[in-house]
């Protein structure tokens, strides 16, 4: 199986599995407790049923969508993932690059393997940064700094991994970062040998916003689950969100949303958007799905932030259904890291072009020419 073989998002993920030592595979592939709303962040779009209209002259579709005061031409982009490196030596520099030349928006983690500055001096189109909210208050603002200095558009605080999900599949495989043969793991890595070329040869793997302050991660092996856990501040709260909102000084966002409740308070604290996600299911198993919890709080705060669908969608179809309910776009991280471990650059960028195929196949099958064409007209909820 090659790229060429790959027309939807379960090709790039068997392409992906087939690259990847299999502890790194399951880390991707992998979501907390029994999967539950792992699985059912994509099922619930299937238990939603567009209905088309016809007859609209449709050869014309205009696929972009503003987010944040930035107009994207598409109406999805790359939600920030972790350990990028480790996942193809190319990491972020090319999802970066791949964004860009879609001119879509794109996330760097505050557990990226390349730096910010590296990255704006690489891609000039809309870039968001993830943060974690550590207990280490120096690393804190260090990372502010620096992503103010590296000129980012947006400053995304991760709220949904207060504590690290029980990702059973990483506890199998012993799953750290930076990884480690175990006696489990050694058959996996010596069956893919080119992966483990790529690692030693392509430079050193490091997190350069954080190996200054902390060993964990990059020097320390540790779970990412752990990292979480024992890394971050568990205090954190509502007047902590504020105060680094308000330090940032521009569009910023809560990433890991689900009640009507919170998305309010964060037009309250001066938020600009926030993400309905769930952490692809890998935090709190049993939390209902991102698209499940959209239209309550589109209803809610859409006319006042921007509100993005993040996580379970797997094609344009999907993507149709949460634009319909009044999500200004969505974005996702497995969207593209099968994509970005089966074969890079390339790779993402075949995987974001079918997207957009897609949409805008399925757009004019709708009758729609524009994203604000899509309403909830256009869905029929199933009685489940
Ligand atoms: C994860 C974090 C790092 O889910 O986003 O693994």
């Amino acid at each position: 199986m090659n790229l060429k073989d790959c027309h939807n998002f379960s090709d790039f993920r068997k392409l992906a599995k087939k690259k990847l030592p299999s502890p790194i595979f399951h880390y991707i592939d992998g979501a907390a407790d029994d999967e539950v709303t792992y699985k059912r962040n994509t099922n619930a779009f299937n238990d939603v049923d567009l209905v088309p209209n016809v007859l609209r002259g449709v050869e014309n579709v205009d696929l972009s969508t503003t987010i944040f005061g930035k107009k994207l031409d598409l109406p999805f982009y790359c939600s920030p993932t972790a350990l990028q490196r480790l996942f193809h030596y190319q990491g972020e520099r090319a999802v970066g690059k791949a964004a860009k030349k879609f001119n879509t928006m794109f996330g760097v983690s505050s557990l990226a393997t390349v730096s910010v500055e590296e990255i704006s001096s690489l891609v000039d189109t809309p870039k968001l940064f993830q943060f974690y909210y550590h207990k280490d208050k120096g690393l804190n603002n260090a990372i502010l700094e620096r992503v103010k200095s590296a000129k980012f558009d947006v400053m995304a605080l991760t709220v949904d991994t207060i504590t690290g999900g029980n990702r059973e599949r990483d506890l199998r495989t012993g799953f750290t970062s930076p990884p480690k043969l175990t006696l489990a793991s050694l058959f996996s890595f010596a069956t893919k040998p080119m992966w483990g070329i790529n690692y030693v040869t392509r430079g050193k793997f490091e997190l350069p916003h954080l190996q200054d302050h902390v060993q964990e991660g990059t020097s320390t092996a540790t779970s990412i689950g752990n990292y979480f856990t024992k890394m971050l501040d568990q205090s954190m709260n509502w007047k902590d969100a504020e105060n680094l909102c308000s330090k940032w000084g521009g569009h910023f966002a809560l990433k890991g949303i689900m009640s009507v409740e919170d998305a309010k308070r964060a037009v309250d604290i001066g938020c600009t958007g926030i993400m309905v996600s769930n952490h692809g299911g890998r935090q709190l198993d049993g939390s209902r799905a991102p698209f499940d919890q959209l239209a309550e709080i589109v209803d809610a705060v859409g006319d006042k932030i921007d509100v993005i669908c993040e996580g379970g969608m797997q094609r344009g179809t999907h993507m149709l259904k949460a634009l319909s309910l009044g999500a200004k776009a969505c974005a996702g991280g497995r969207l593209y890291l099968y994509a970005l471990a089966a074969a890079g650059q390339e790779g993402v960028e075949r995987a974001l072009n079918q997207y957009r195929l897609e949409l805008e196949r399925d757009m004019k099958l709708m009758g729609c020419t524009k994203i604000s064409d899509l309403n909830r007209n256009n869905l029929r909820f199933r009685n489940i």
